[in-house]
């Protein structure tokens, strides 16, 4: 099997499984625990995990709120924000390219009356393509906006925001800044405090870490924020967050990003030549073939990420007829969902455009043979469905 689905999930790094083995085991304790050493052992090893993933972020470790994964974060962010009882302003601002994990729960809010506004983005054609346009936020904004929550780097065209001047905007007319930053950590450097981020969003499984567990970035710069907690329980993580802390996928998590973090210069280089060669041998193979997304410019789109459409075949049926190979058309959660891509469609593709989309996400294991392999897959599978040789 190739697998060149990293926007999906990431496998998790034997290192880190080896970093979390033994808080499932011999240091098995709670780390809410105070009474006793196995349980001040397991807080001691939550703290300084906490702590290493906010010097990886550009962060504080009093800021950071322990999660279930990125949708967990968003939700506590968007929800956390607009329903705080001392908040008075009503209105809250998404971009149309979001992660479902951003959208149902701004469309939850625009169902209990809340105002929302859902941006557009530069169209396929443009260089920046699916970037907010700077204006369109300026114009959307008022003094009745609590949040502006925009991607650092979307999932599946991987096109990459200016954060720093989208919060500025936001901070402008008084309203907190989040940003779901799943895609951009571990493949982008990614300061939150420096970008002037209020909340940002983090999943463990996209960077080579477990599944399950994310954390929240609250606060911690100029701005105070006031979240409501989704779940209350046992008052644990400042009230934030009820619920014993899964320390073993925290200390997964910090070690997997650690890494990255380390290899981020030399891995992105790579990944980046590589990515472009996929690029190139594809074009060779399926003459005509549509680039997706911004150009492969590292400042607009993430080097690990390929959005194209092939030809005149949908691209579930050439994946389908390439079993050995693990892409994606259109975002890996929503492949139940007969819909074209959402993202797709909001840069301006047509339906048969975004139903014909491939797309490819390498990862740190990715290799040049792979890529080699992946493009014989995909000319042998588009073969014996068209009954066409490819070039
Ligand atoms: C941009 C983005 N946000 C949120 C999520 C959801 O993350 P999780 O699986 O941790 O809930 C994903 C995962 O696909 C994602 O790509």
């Amino acid at each position: 099997m190739i697998y060149l689905d990293h926007h999906a999930s990431t496998p998790v790094d034997p290192h880190v499984v080896a970093a979390m083995l033994p808080w499932m085991t011999t240091d098995f304790g709670n780390p809410h625990s105070h009474t006793h050493a196995v349980g001040r052992r397991a807080a001691q090893a939550c703290d300084d995990a906490i702590e290493s993933i906010a010097t990886r972020i550009g962060g504080r470790p009093d800021s950071i709120v322990i999660t279930s994964g990125a949708t967990e974060s968003n939700n506590l962010a968007i929800w956390g924000v607009l329903s705080h009882p001392r908040q008075r302003r009503r209105h809250v601002i998404t971009v149309a390219t979001e992660h479902p994990a951003v959208l149902e729960p701004v469309i939850g809010l625009a169902e209990q009356g809340f105002r929302v506004t859902v941006l557009p983005v530069r169209q396929q054609g443009d260089p920046a393509c699916g970037q907010v346009d700077l204006d369109a936020l300026r114009d959307a904004i008022d003094d009745h906006t609590a949040l502006v929550s925009i991607m650092w780097a979307n999932n599946e065209i991987g096109t990459l925001q200016p954060i720093r001047e989208l919060a500025e905007i936001a901070h402008a007319a008084g309203a907190l800044f989040h940003t779901d930053a799943t895609q951009a950590l571990g493949r982008v450097p990614v300061d939150c405090l420096a970008a002037e981020v209020d909340l940002l969003s983090g999943s463990a499984h996209k960077f080579y870490g477990p599944k399950g567990v994310g954390f929240l970035h609250v606060g911690g710069g100029a701005r105070r924020v006031r979240l409501r907690p989704l779940f209350r329980g046992g008052g644990q993580q400042r009230g934030l967050r009820g619920g014993t802390v899964n320390s073993p996928g925290l200390i997964g998590m910090a070690t997997a990003l650690q890494i990255c973090t380390d290899d981020l210069p030399a891995m992105s280089e790579r990944l980046r030549t590589l990515r472009d060669e996929l690029w190139r041998r594809m074009g060779e193979s399926f003459p005509g073939i549509e680039l997706n997304g911004p150009t492969l410019d590292p400042g607009l789109r993430l080097v690990d990420n390929l959005n194209v459409s092939p030809l005149d075949v949908e691209g579930e049926t050439l994946m389908a007829a390439a079993p050995e190979l693990a892409i994606s058309s259109g975002a890996a959660c929503s492949s139940v969902d007969p819909r074209p891509s959402h993202v797709l469609t909001a840069i301006g593709l047509s339906e048969s455009r975004a139903r014909r989309s491939l797309r490819f996400g390498l990862g740190r294991g990715t290799t040049a043979d792979e890529i080699d392999s992946a493009v014989g897959m995909l000319r042998a599978a588009y073969g014996r469905l068209t009954g066409q040789a490819t070039a």
